[in-house]
């Protein structure tokens, strides 16, 4: 009700989803959801167990149960399915505590919304922060790696790469999953994942874990200067657009039908805009103009770019649920 536009007390809509979040992130630092994985503890074993004191955890843990993350039993408080999402027990497998530990360093970066909106751009972006605190790539990259263990099984359900297809490009592929799905489902495909070194300090151990070093290879570097080789079969851009300006998503695209091999095929995923903006997807944007300065694109921008770069009219495949994004899917000419 606390969101209702006739609400009496307008502080609600401000107050309870900063102590929502708040919450969350200090449950997740604290590993409060893994502790209650194997089933319910008393309030003095669960502050044990999560290294705080009894009054802190319990304040904690109340405010859990009223958001439906926890539940008091007689023995103890225990997760519910919700808090499944952050331990792995959810029925999608994925664990998303790394985007909890994000969301706790970006914290800080909302205080800078209201410069940003003045300025029209942050003062500095994602990529620059993360030059500065070296520790916020890896922790973005695991942030990706959980959503991209989430995303997987649809891309390897909804998208065939072309008989044969032999090389693939994946650009700003990051901790690489997506490239190790694929290289698995196509023996006979090699990869090559662009993207900049802050991204990438756990990929070569990830592909070595994979045992797939010798056929997919690092280049790090920014994908806007377009040195990524050529002859590819298919191309990967997945959740960058919106990192991109228009002006630079353009270049991409029409490069990329440059390096694709007629009947070639490039995969995006992204949050479209509609008209008018949902609210997940006005959040998002006020999101990147304090990261990147940049936005979500239409379809019909993405089809428009695509059409005259060589490829065909682009399919659109919306997920569910909605807030996972779409996929867009364009075939080069022969
Ligand atoms: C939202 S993440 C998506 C990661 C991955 N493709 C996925 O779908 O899980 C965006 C990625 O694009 C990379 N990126 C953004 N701008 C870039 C640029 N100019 N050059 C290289 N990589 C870039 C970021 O470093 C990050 O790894």
């Amino acid at each position: 009700m606390w969101n209702d536009e006739g609400a009496d007390l307008p502080m609600v809509d401000v107050y309870l989803p900063m102590m929502k979040a708040a919450a969350l992130i200090s449950a997740g630092q604290l590993r409060l959801f893994e502790a209650l994985a194997d089933g319910p503890l008393p309030l003095p074993e669960l502050a044990r167990a999560i290294g705080a004191s009894e009054f802190g955890a319990g304040h904690l843990a109340d405010f859990l149960v009223a958001l439906g993350y926890l539940t008091q039993t007689d023995a103890g408080f225990a997760n519910t399915a919700r808090a499944g999402w952050f331990t792995g027990k959810h029925a999608s497998g994925v664990d998303y505590t790394a985007g909890l530990l994000w969301t706790a360093e970006s914290w800080s970066l909302m205080s800078n919304l209201t410069a940003a909106v003045r300025k029209g751009a942050p003062a500095k972006t994602l990529w620059e922060s993360m030059e500065e605190r070296p520790h916020w790539g890896p922790v973005f990259s695991s942030y990706m790696h959980a959503f991209a263990q989430h995303l997987g099984p649809d891309l390897l359900a909804k998208v065939s790469l072309p008989d044969g297809a032999a090389r693939l490009l994946d650009l700003g592929g990051s901790h690489g999953l997506h490239s190790i799905a694929f290289c698995r489902r196509y023996p006979g495909l090699d990869a090559v994942i662009v993207d900049l070194p802050s991204a990438l300090t756990k990929t070569a151990a990830t592909l070595a874990e994979a045992k797939l070093s010798e056929r997919i290879s690092l280049r790090p570097g920014n994908l806007l200067a377009g040195d990524w080789g050529d002859g590819y079969d298919a191309v990967f851009y997945l959740s960058v657009a919106h990192n991109q300006t228009a002006d630079d998503n353009r270049a991409v695209i029409a490069h990329v039908g440059r390096v694709l091999r007629p009947g070639g095929l490039l995969l995006i995923h992204e949050y479209l805009s509609g008209t008018p903006l949902d609210l997940y997807d006005a959040a998002f944007r006020l999101t990147l103009l304090v990261e990147t300065a940049t936005r979500t694109y239409s379809f019909d921008e993405l089809s428009s770019w695509l059409t005259s770069s060589g490829f065909e009219t682009p399919t659109r495949i919306d997920l569910d649920p909605r807030e996972k994004g779409s996929l867009v899917v364009a075939k080069k000419k022969g």
